[in-house]
């Protein structure tokens, strides 16, 4: 039976668990059905002064709370234990490259946080579902990010 790999050692602090417990009240008050668009996190981020990407880690703490999915390329994140290991700057990189391509007009994704993703031992860990299928990204760094939307992009 193959072992899984050793944990390696946490690189990141992760975010204030309480600031983001807080903001889940204003993430369920941010729409009526728990359907909540970026710019609903942005403007619910700005309004504590804080980066979007605390309004995205701090969804997974409400099932309840999903994001207005409307493209066809999704890319979940694991925000949970994933966080020691980097999964803030890459979720923040993520972001960046949405709103720039979404500025520039070109193709879009959808960002999906996740509490875990269920592949712990290679953190940080992102998920990708396109037309050309679902695939998983282990010990993910902002480069395979950048490549896996250029190879989407060349795809599309
Ligand atoms: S904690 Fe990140 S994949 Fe499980």
């Amino acid at each position: 039976m193959n072992q899984p790999p050793p944990m390696p050692e946490p690189t990141h602090k992760p975010l204030d668990m309480m600031s983001l417990f807080q903001m889940v009240q204003d993430l369920r008050g941010g729409s009526d059905d728990g359907i909540l668009t970026h710019e609903k996190l942005k403007e619910i981020a700005a309004s504590k002064d804080v980066p979007v990407s605390h309004a995205y880690a701090a969804m997974v703490f409400d099932p309840g709370l999903a994001i207005d999915a409307k493209e066809s390329l999704t890319i979940a994140i694991c925000t949970g234990r994933c966080q020691l290991f980097g999964a803030i700057p890459l979720l923040e990189h993520l972001i960046e490259t949405m709103e720039a391509r979404s500025a520039a007009g070109e193709g879009g994704f959808d960002i999906v946080p996740r509490n875990c993703l269920d592949q712990c031992d290679y953190p940080p860990v992102m998920i990708s579902r396109s037309s050309a299928g679902i695939c998983s990204h282990r010990y993910a760094k902002i480069e395979d990010a950048n490549e896996l939307l250029e190879a989407l992009a060349q795809d599309g």
